[in-house]
């Protein structure tokens, strides 16, 4: 039995979340290995829902969960959700969260910087979630950032805010804003290190003691392939890599742990933010897969962009994050279409294209093409057997492996934990 990286295969809010909790009552650990508290991951286990933006998915569960490296941290975003979670009666304590001492902070100055320049974009701007994730990327490349680890050097402090201050005291001012009040950051920093520092840890060691024993890993994706920093619909995109090859370097193991990598893909395509979206709907049908699938953002709660199911988008995100299997999210949504549309290929200025073309002009002249397949009348809600599913739903699964040339491991039929139908075990290879 291997490891198992669930990365969403899409742009974001794919229900990786939902997975992740399913699968970890296999899994011995769930590691966080990119992004920060822009994600958003709805959890709901018997009626009971939970929110997760910065915690792995597998601590409602109580699997022992590992915040890696490669998350930037807002330690304050991190007591509130700590705090959070632990009064829905979960335990959230060092025993079972262990926190990378490694993991860049995100600082207040993070997010003002984020907002600034978004608020000065106009209608460029990336809608980012303005959490200060792109900001505080910038300051970890540019060595700059202040680490969990440096909480527990409080004395050491005023060199490395020296350092980063007078870096944003040049961005600041560009926008009119005053220098950042050092004295202050440096009161709130110590003020929340003793929360902090408790759950902190060589979570490499642990990682490699696992690897040892033989022990399941869990690792869970944040945002979608489609928001790669390298390989998403740049520059609308997340400041981190999402592809699965980041858990390694966002966790401290080898290449060779990702394991089975478990594309989560919804039925049908969201996104949240500015940028390309070639199958988007601006009619009736987009406004009712909308409000049948709740799209509204967790973390920011924007209303989703709806669209058709782009096989051109998600063969693509299958090729460059070596996906195994898809766990195909949502399908209920879809019930009770007359008619479902895939895109299977796309044309630009009349000439046919069978991948996204990285120029964002290109991008946004793309034309969808589009095959027809029956939809169903009958429900799929709440399915946890394929034999539960309708011929035509069957058939659409069928011609969406075909198209993105990738099996379906798993169909994920509601909100609820159990309501999920495993068709090949990840944990098994
Ligand atoms: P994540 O960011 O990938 O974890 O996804 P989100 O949690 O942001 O968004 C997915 C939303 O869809 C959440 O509200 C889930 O509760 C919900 N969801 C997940 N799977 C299903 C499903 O199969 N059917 C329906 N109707 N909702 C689902
Ligand atoms: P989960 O894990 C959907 C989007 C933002 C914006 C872009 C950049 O819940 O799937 P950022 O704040 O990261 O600089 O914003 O990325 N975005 C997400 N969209 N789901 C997410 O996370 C997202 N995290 C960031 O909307 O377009
Ligand atoms: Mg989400």
């Amino acid at each position: 039995m291997g490891n198992v990286t669930v990365i969403g295969g899409q742009w974001g809010d794919e229900g990786k979340g939902k997975i992740v909790d399913w699968l970890a009552s296999r899994a011995d650990m769930v590691v966080r290995f990119q992004g920060g508290h822009n994600a958003g991951h709805t959890l709901v286990v018997g009626g009971e829902v939970y929110k997760l933006s910065l915690l792995p998915s597998g601590i409602v569960r109580g699997t022992p969960s590992i915040i890696g490296n490669g998350v930037v941290l807002d330690p304050w975003a991190f007591r509130d959700e700590v705090q959070r979670i632990s009064a829905q009666g979960i335990a959230v304590t060092p025993d079972v969260l262990r926190l990378a001492e490694t993991c860049p902070l995100i600082l207040p100055i993070h997010r003002d910087l984020d907002a600034l320049r978004e608020d000065a974009s106009g209608a460029g701007k990336i809608g980012t979630t303005r959490r200060g994730i792109g900001p505080a990327y910038e300051d970890k490349v540019g060595r700059r950032a202040i680490r969990v680890c440096d909480l527990a050097h409080l004395g050491e402090l005023d060199p490395l805010l020296d350092r980063l201050c007078a870096h944003h005291d040049h961005l600041r001012a560009g926008f009119g804003e005053p220098p950042v009040d050092r004295a202050r950051l440096k009161a709130d920093l110590s003020e929340i290190a003793d929360f902090v520092l408790p759950f902190a840890r060589p979570v490499w060691k642990d990682l490699d003691e696992a690897r040892a024993e033989g022990r399941r890993i869990l690792f869970e994706g944040a945002q979608g392939v489609l928001l790669d920093v390298d390989h998403g619909t740049y520059p609308f995109v997340t400041s981190s890599n999402t592809v699965a090859g980041t858990t390694g370097s966002g966790s401290g193991t080898g290449p060779g742990a990702a394991g089975f990598v478990l594309g989560i893909v919804k039925a049908y395509t969201t996104r949240v933010g500015s940028g390309p979206f070639p199958t988007e709907l601006h009619d009736e049908i987009g406004e009712r897969i909308g409000e049948r699938g709740r799209e509204f953002g967790t973390v920011t709660g924007r209303r989703r962009r709806c669209g058709w199911f782009d096989s051109v988008l998600v063969r693509q995100a299958v090729a460059v994050s070596g996906i195994t299997g898809v766990a195909l999210t949502k399908l209920d949504v879809l019930d009770g279409l007359d008619t479902i549309r895939i895109c299977t290929g796309y044309r630009i200025d009349g000439q046919a294209f069978d991948h996204l073309p990285p120029h964002a002009a290109d991008q946004a002249r793309v034309e969808p093409v589009y095959e027809d397949i029956e939809g169903w009348s009958e429900s799929t809600a709440g399915a946890r057997s394929w034999a539960e599913l309708p011929a035509q739903a069957i058939k659409y699964i069928r011609r969406v492996e075909e198209l993105i040339r990738c099996p379906v491991a798993l169909v994920s039929t509601s909100p609820e934990r159990d309501d999920t139908i495993l068709v090949r075990d990840p944990f098994a290879g």
